[in-house]
């Protein structure tokens, strides 16, 4: 959505790749590498951005916390105002310590475990994201205990096909774990009301990641405004919309969802509805705010094919084996006058899926130099694991000229950590 609104966070300035007003070679050589570098003006601007679209209309936007947890990334949400959307009793946690006040947070996830929901009603967030009737039942039982009334939505399958780069981002349509079947949704307020621990205060929709047409959440919130009218003429008191997040970004230069736009069909329909909107956008706030810093190792040619080696790979960015995700890379230094080679960008770990690039025409990079891969704010990091013993990258946060470690490197001693 950055495209449409604002231009890129990370300048050339004589060739030299910045982030905000620092060159990205000082950071690296600063920090280390692998290296992730955020520009939290970008995010603030970003997160601007949707408020002044949906400044129409009461919202609150619940950043999706799986996207990107850094405390400092939440603190800097956190102090524009928004929320949380968690999954976990660990991002509960990351969310709270960020300072996230309980009234600006909701749970969604398919799996809440006993342990998940009681730390939740006990810090009174502002609604669960309810998946299944045993879930709710669960809910009910748990509350009950607690001697507290659990605030709750039911999260509905909408049975809308949103068209995702990547078949593992649908999630709106009737064939994936997610949401309450459209057919049973009505049953499940039906059941809660009169219950005494628990209240039904609102209904979630949340169709999928990387879109960026506006059309199906259109066509998702015409069929849960609906199912919400009935449901507060039967009595069901219900305050918010939920709409979820997934709103797509740019990047290979493809067009980007357009937040004015998508705020022009959300805000009129939810105004009118007289309910207050949840929006819970997390790649859209971050994605373009982050790059991945990572040194050349080795320049290998075997046979027909030249591999650039990197000392980052899957284990700090899984999005393009995983999801087929791209992602550009670019020399942070001066490359003009390079001759264009074809090459795969792969990384040190054993397996043969392991790579950022798969015959990309790029400058050929030299042993030693610094690449940029972008786009990598959302879904980095926060999907980073230790396989083949790799050590988690650090994590570093520019403000205009100022840069600071937000995340240190991990130690040898933090991979054994809790090991006998
Ligand atoms: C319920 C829910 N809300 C929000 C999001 C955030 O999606 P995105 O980062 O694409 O905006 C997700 C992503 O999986 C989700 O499952």
């Amino acid at each position: 959505m950055g495209a449409s609104l604002l231009t890129g966070p990370f300048p050339r300035v004589e060739g030299e790749l910045h982030c905000g007003q620092v060159a990205a070679e000082e950071l690296a050589v600063r920090y280390g590498t692998p290296l992730y570098v955020y520009d939290v003006g970008w995010i603030r601007a970003q997160a601007e951005a949707f408020r002044s679209a949906f400044a129409g209309v009461d919202h609150l936007l619940a950043y999706s916390v799986k996207a990107n947890g850094n405390l400092s990334i939440l603190r800097a949400l956190n102090n524009l105002g928004c929320g949380a959307d968690i999954t976990s009793g660990g991002e509960l946690f990351r969310a709270r310590r960020a300072g996230i006040p309980p009234e600006r947070i909701v749970f969604a996830g398919v799996g809440k475990t006993r342990e998940e929901i009681a730390a939740a009603l006990k810090e009174d967030i502002l609604a669960f994201n309810v998946e299944s009737r045993s879930e709710l039942e669960r809910l009910e039982e748990i509350a009950r205990e607690m001697g507290v009334r659990a605030r709750f939505g039911v999260r509905v399958n909408p049975d809308v096909h949103a068209l995702t780069p990547h078949a593992y981002t649908r999630t709106g349509h009737s064939q994936t774990k997610f949401g309450v079947p459209w057919s049973e949704t009505r049953d499940l307020y039906e059941w809660a009301l009169g219950r005494e621990h628990l209240q039904a205060v609102g209904i979630d929709v949340h169709i999928g990641s990387q879109i960026v047409d506006p059309a199906p959440y259109a066509q998702a919130l015409d069929r849960v405004l609906d199912l919400a009218s009935e449901l507060r003429s039967e009595g069901v008191p219900l305050d918010f919309i939920d709409i979820g997040g997934g709103y797509g970004i740019s990047y290979g230069g493809e067009p980007a969802m357009d937040v004015r736009q998508l705020a022009g069909e959300i805000v009129p329909r939810v105004s009118e509805a007289g309910l207050r909107l949840i929006l819970e956008p997390g790649r859209a706030l971050v994605g373009e705010a982050g790059i991945l810093l990572t040194r050349v190792q080795y320049v290998k040619r075997n046979g027909e094919k030249t591999f650039v080696v990197v000392d980052g790979g899957m284990s700090e960015l899984i999005r393009p084996s995983h999801y087929g995700g791209y992602h550009e890379i670019e020399g942070v230094g001066v490359t003009a006058g390079r001759s264009v080679e074809r090459v795969d960008v792969v990384g040190p770990i054993c397996e043969t899926g392991d790579f950022f690039a798969l015959d990309r025409d790029m400058p050929l990079p030299k042993q030693g130099e610094l690449l940029a891969v972008r786009t990598v704010g959302a879904y980095g990091f926060s999907m980073a694991s230790n396989y083949n013993g790799r050590l988690r990258p650090a994590e570093a946060l520019v403000d205009g000229t100022d840069s600071r470690l937000i995340r240190r490197r991990e130690t040898f001693e933090d991979l054994i950590r809790g090991e006998e």
